[in-house]
């Protein structure tokens, strides 16, 4: 007697299987299970993948768009000043209020883990105070991730770099940087090997915001793989936006992307973000200000798509769904070849879920019981879609559920109801 058996799905590699789940855990994943179950969800014909993974967020933000006014002019610099004020006005419990709401929009789109980056500037670290009680409020259906991110940069003030080792004695699982923002690129570039140090001493992963601008000179990648390797930290560093990498020399690059997969470096772009934050700058032609994410994919590079803003001082909109994530990223790195389409879909799941270090993930025997059904036959399809998540499963619950997608028509001679599928 199984919990919850899910009935005739179709897996994101196009196989066709039931998937049985007892108490957190997949129990089976085979055709025509025929056991009985507490509750049994009908997926015939619909797609069943693993949960949406963001593994870059800004929580102690999210939500708060319009305070303490909004951002005119829509740039990045507008965006952090604005947060330099809200992170000193917002009370914890308010922090913690919009991150549970923020948390309910997340699992009703399948969104179960998120790596957040937790602002460490103020001495007060309410931010961190308050990303640790969520992080603990939601820890039964969500797994939040938070990164020690001295916004204002580790050595602009005088207690920037204290406050992270404040943050990660609070129980803050990740070492964060923001090396183009610091005074100048050598204090940038000192900063990543103090940090890397940090992560080293403390046997914990990093994720850099490095080289979040136009600057094709902002160089600190390289200065992070060297560090990475040096220190002996493959495979556990991720470097966040780098959208300088856009507009670098191509010659530079050449030289540069076998450093980042030698240093087995993760990428993590943001193309809500980027495409609406980079460039502002420029006349005409406009940069998109999208890093390189095909060529470093072809180095064997892992590349995910993160979300980075939903409603707060750098980005106006938002849903919390990894598919506008990554519908957006397929149509600015022009990914339209369908393997290109379908890796996009990959890179919200399984890659992301790799980038984060999630444990026991994915539609197999022994994983964490956590799935989504979507209204949608493959992948590719849900991307173009981005459609309804029938039935979201977290730890072996179901936590969310909704309708279809379709719609009442009132056409003569046609039929009275169309579903966009291909
Ligand atoms: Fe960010």
């Amino acid at each position: 007697m199984f919990d919850i058996l899910v009935k005739g799905g179709t897996l994101p590699d196009g196989r066709v299987a039931d998937i049985a789940i007892k108490g957190d855990r997949i129990a089976e994943v085979a055709p025509d299970i025929t056991a009985e179950a507490g509750e049994t969800i009908d997926a015939s014909g619909d797609l069943v993948s693993p949960p949406f993974v963001d593994p870059h967020f800004h929580m102690d933000a999210t939500l708060s768009y319009g305070l303490p006014r909004l951002n005119a002019s829509g740039t990045l610099l507008e965006g952090i000043s604005l947060w330099g004020e809200l992170r000193d006005l917002a009370t914890v419990d308010e922090m913690v209020e919009r991150g549970l709401r923020y948390c309910d929009w997340a699992v009703s789109m399948g969104l179960l883990a998120i790596r957040t980056h937790v602002d460490t500037t103020p001495d007060h670290l309410n931010t961190v105070t308050a990303m640790l009680e969520l992080r603990d409020k939601v820890k039964d259906y969500l797994d939040l991730q938070l990164v020690a991110f001295p916004q204002d940069g580790l050595y602009r003030s005088a207690t920037g770099r204290d406050n992270v080792l404040r943050a990660l004695d609070m129980g803050v699982d990740v070492v964060g940087g923001i090396p183009h923002f610091e005074r100048t690129m050598t204090d940038g570039a000192a900063s990543l090997t103090d940090l890397c140090e940090i992560a080293a001493a403390r046997g914990l992963p990093v994720d850099i915001h490095c080289d979040e601008t136009d600057d094709p000179l902002s160089r600190h990648i390289e200065t992070l793989a060297f560090e990475t390797q040096r220190l002996g930290l493959q495979g556990r560093v991720a470097g966040s936006h780098l959208t300088s990498m856009h507009s670098m020399d191509n010659y530079y690059v050449s030289k540069l992307l076998p450093l980042i997969a030698e240093a087995e470096i993760a990428a993590i772009p943001n193309p809500l973000i980027n495409i609406v934050l980079q460039g502002r700058h420029d006349t005409y032609p406009k940069r998109r200000g999208l890093t390189r994410v095909k060529e470093m994919q072809a180095l064997g590079i892992t590349v995910g798509w993160g979300q980075d803003c939903v409603l707060d001082p750098w980005y106006s909109l938002g849903t919390a769904d990894m598919l506008d994530v990554a519908f957006m990223g397929m149509h600015v790195a022009q990914m339209t070849h369908p393997d290109e389409m379908a890796r996009c879909f990959t890179m919200v799941t399984e890659t992301n879920a790799q980038i984060i270090g999630l444990r026991d993930y994915g539609l197999l025997k022994g994983a964490l019981a956590s799935l989504v059904v979507l209204d949608a036959t493959t992948p590719v399809d849900a991307l173009r879609l981005r459609p309804a998540r029938l039935a979201v499963v977290s730890k072996g619950r179901v936590v969310a559920r909704s309708p279809r997608g379709d719609a009442g028509l009132s056409l003569p001679g046609r039929p009275d109801s169309v579903r966009r599928r291909r």
